[in-house]
């Protein structure tokens, strides 16, 4: 069954005939490869590998997943279904949505524990349907909730690629450009490049031009020298997690963005829906930053860019504080400064 259009036509993840199909994220914008997957184990390494990445696209892809691991029971099975929760967890740390998907995952399989196992697919796909589903719903919602708060005629700019690609389809921070230009409220958008997987300059910006929004390619070095001529009226990003207290992990980068968007009187928003928050979390600084190989840094794709041995860091994610936040818009609502008290109610009085 399923597979659900996202809006704009990328389907970045589709599931049908007992079979998950990612769309390789690591060879756009040059080639457009769909990998088939049958086992969890591959789908796991999938993640890791970032054949498929951004929050809400991993916890959907997780989902599928355990359905795959499922259909192997009944088969044979190469992995227990209880182990396939624990490698898929194992995909990626940072990412909230990648557990918060398995546990819904979870708690339907103990709900239909003692039925059948063809029941149990079923209700397993079911649940995978709606993560998917949902998905694409919110990001819509929040597409005109953020639009909402921008002027006619800004431009703005965004950060590594939080757009259908990223997300079950239309895209948190993407959704809100989307509904943005659609409204007219958005003229241009700068995409900064992303070093080191280049996910603006090869996502965002493959997105952005296939439905024709303007879009300028500014290296990440480029952003103050930008934002200091004042064209730019907001950034707007997506996020991995976001604690309770309204700090927020989101790429590499992200945190020197807010840092002058502040200094320059540009306005910040991030997007992301309420399966980014992590309430268990207090503060920002405790959310766990996946740090990737050295080699990502020293080469761009095959091509070795720095001394043979020379030592890099590469931590994927950073924490922007809540201070440098103008608005996170999430499917519930707009929150605003002070965050902690609103997001605790936002997200418990709407379930
Ligand atoms: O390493 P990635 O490409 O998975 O990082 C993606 C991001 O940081 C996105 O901004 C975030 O996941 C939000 S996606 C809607």
């Amino acid at each position: 069954m399923t597979s659900l259009a996202p809006l704009n036509g990328v389907h970045a993840i589709q599931f049908s005939n007992n079979q998950l199909t990612l769309l390789d994220q690591r060879l756009l914008p040059e080639q457009e490869t769909y990998i088939h997957y049958t086992q969890a184990s591959d789908v796991a390494q999938a993640i890791t590998d970032m054949v498929v990445r951004g929050a809400p696209a991993i916890g959907i892809t997780a989902a599928y997943g355990i359905v795959l691991a499922a259909l192997a029971q009944s088969e044979e099975s190469t992995l227990e279904l209880e182990d396939a929760f624990h490698v898929l967890a194992k995909s990626r740390p940072t990412a909230v949505n990648l557990f918060w998907a398995l546990d819904k995952m979870k708690s339907t399989l103990a709900q239909v524990q003692s039925h059948s196992v063809s029941e149990q697919i079923s209700a397993l796909l079911k649940t995978a349907d709606t993560i998917h589903q949902e998905d694409i719903l919110n990001n819509q919602t929040m597409g005109e909730l953020g639009a909402s708060l921008i002027e006619a005629g800004s431009q703005v700019y965004t950060h590594c690629n939080a757009g259908a690609l990223a997300t079950g389809g239309y895209g948190t921070a993407l959704g809100v450009i989307r509904s943005a230009v659609a409204n007219k409220k958005v003229t241009h958008v700068y995409a900064g490049e992303t070093r080191p997987w280049l996910q603006g300059a090869r996502l965002t910006a493959w997105e952005l031009m296939r439905d024709g929004i303007d879009v300028t390619l500014s290296t990440e070095g480029a952003a103050g020298q930008l934002l200091r001529q004042g064209n730019i009226k907001w950034i707007i990003v997506g996020a991995d997690r976001i604690s309770a207290n309204g700090d927020v992990a989101n790429k590499i980068g992200t945190y020197n963005l807010a840092v002058l968007a502040k200094h320059h009187g540009v306005k910040f928003m991030v997007v992301a829906p309420s399966s980014t928050f992590d309430l268990t979390i207090l503060e920002g600084k405790h959310i766990p930053i996946e740090d990737r190989a050295e080699h990502e840094v020293t080469h761009i794709q095959e091509q070795k860019i720095a001394p043979e041995n020379c030592p890099a860091i590469n931590p994927s994610f950073d924490v922007t504080p809540n201070e440098l936040i103008d608005a996170i818009i999430c499917e519930k609502g707009i929150l605003t400064a002070p965050f902690t008290n609103k997001i605790h109610n936002l997200l418990k009085a709407k379930g």
